[in-house]
């Protein structure tokens, strides 16, 4: 008894650091845990706050995964990864942009969110700035404030489909700039950013000497003839300022399995593994093992997912947009909507908080607010949910609105 009550004493005393306390969870995965409770309460929740594909990991790469355990391969890999891992992914940028890259320009992390956690540990120091464009991936300026940075943030409008504009980066950029975020396809809006500005971008980076680290994380998404492109479009002489994030998470549907990559300036990723070195060693050898199936592999299931999502993102446009008070762009990319709903708003739900916990209430639908991502006024409403599940979610969604949009 004594004993309980010293270890209740000396952990109210416990004290943690500011950068720490100033962050608040990840609002994506709240959502996802707020869903849970409710089903497990037995309510008939329609989560569309979730943002991974709704399909299984393809049987190949599970496959690949079994292999490597029943063939012993379950020792510690080498610190940046699995060199055949690492080798894919130089081979896959040097495929599309025709900048080589070779396996030291490389790492093999446990999820994108961690190369983009060690990529800012490597590059931030205390009061740097980083200018993240708005709207934005909830972690990123989470990430930048725990490395002891500040997130300049740039607006981008919703007449332009979201797509940041060069010159509005240019004006942000101060002495203290030390990198430039870009997310294409971005999650929540679905832009996809196009060649030139990724170029303008580029060049502002080399004439500033930034870094710009690209997160790709969506970059199989894209829709109606959409393509995705990189500032590494400008050639080699981007090489130096450029570093691409990239996930298996979702092209693969692989979020469990916590695989991620980073590639880039020799210097940079050196010092990313570094830093893995002390804090994971490496990600998981069995899933690293899986992840070089994923990545030279049949790519079928891709194809496959890709053309769920399209059929989807159709029903959720066409919905959206005869809802009262609901207006709605055109994602080009990823599988989310970012729908204005400020046309719903009245005295009492005055927010896209109080909106989404209206939906959640009201029609067991859940969404995650624009707030979380940096624009009240929207919601992003994931299409990464089975097509009846989803018609029936934007029903729920449509008669809730009816009933306070006058
Ligand atoms: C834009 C973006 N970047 C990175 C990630 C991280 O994905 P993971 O850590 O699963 O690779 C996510 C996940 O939702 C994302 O949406």
């Amino acid at each position: 008894m004594r004993k309980s009550k010293v270890a209740r004493k000396e952990i109210a005393s416990v004290e943690i650091v500011d950068r720490l306390t100033q962050i608040s969870p990840s609002a994506t995965l709240a959502s996802a845990e707020k869903a849970a409770r409710l089903v497990a309460q037995g309510l008939d929740v329609i989560d569309l706050g979730q943002g991974l594909p709704d399909f299984s990991t393809p049987k190949n790469i599970c496959n690949a995964g079994i292999t490597a355990i029943s063939e012993g391969h379950t020792r510690y890999t080498a610190n940046s990864g699995l060199p055949e891992l690492r080798d894919a992914i130089a081979e896959r940028y040097g495929t599309l942009y025709g900048v080589e890259y070779d396996r030291s320009e490389t790492i093999i992390t446990c999820g994108g969110k961690h190369a983009l956690y060690s990529a800012f540990q490597a590059l931030v120091e205390d009061g740097d700035e980083v200018i993240i464009p708005t709207p934005y991936w909830v972690s990123f300026p989470a990430q930048v404030r725990i490395a002891g940075g500040q997130p300049v943030f740039v607006g981008t409008r919703e007449e332009d489909d979201f797509i940041v504009n060069a010159q509005d980066i240019d004006d942000a950029c101060s002495e203290k700039t030390k990198a430039i975020i870009l997310n294409t396809p971005s999650n929540p809006s679905g832009a996809v950013i196009p060649s030139s500005v990724l170029k303008d971008i580029g060049r502002i980076a080399i004439d500033r000497d930034l870094v710009i680290v690209v997160d790709e994380t969506y970059d199989q998404f894209l829709y109606e003839g959409a393509t995705h492109s990189s500032p590494l479009g400008l050639g080699s002489e981007a090489k130096p300022v450029t570093l691409s994030i990239g996930s298996c998470s979702k092209t693969w549907a692989m979020t469990g399995w916590r695989i991620g990559w980073a590639t880039g300036p020799r210097k940079l990723i050196g010092s990313m593994s570094r830093l893995q070195s002390h804090l994971t060693s490496n990600p998981t050898s069995i899933s690293q093992w899986a992840a070089v199936e994923a990545l030279t592999g049949d790519q079928s299931a891709v194809a496959d997912m890709l053309a769920a999502f399209s059929e989807r993102r159709e029903v959720v446009l066409k919905q959206l947009r005869s809802m009262p008070g609901v207006t709605c762009g055109q994602p080009m990319g990823s599988f989310y909507a970012f729908p204005n709903v400020s046309g719903t708003f009245n005295n009492r739900i005055t927010t896209s908080d109080d909106l989404a916990t209206y939906l959640i209430d009201e029609a067991q639908v859940v969404t995650v607010p624009g707030s979380a991502f940096g624009r009240d006024g929207f919601l992003r409403v994931s299409f990464a949910v089975e097509i009846n599940r989803l018609q029936e979610a934007l029903h729920r969604i449509s008669e809730a609105l009816s009933a306070i949009v006058v």
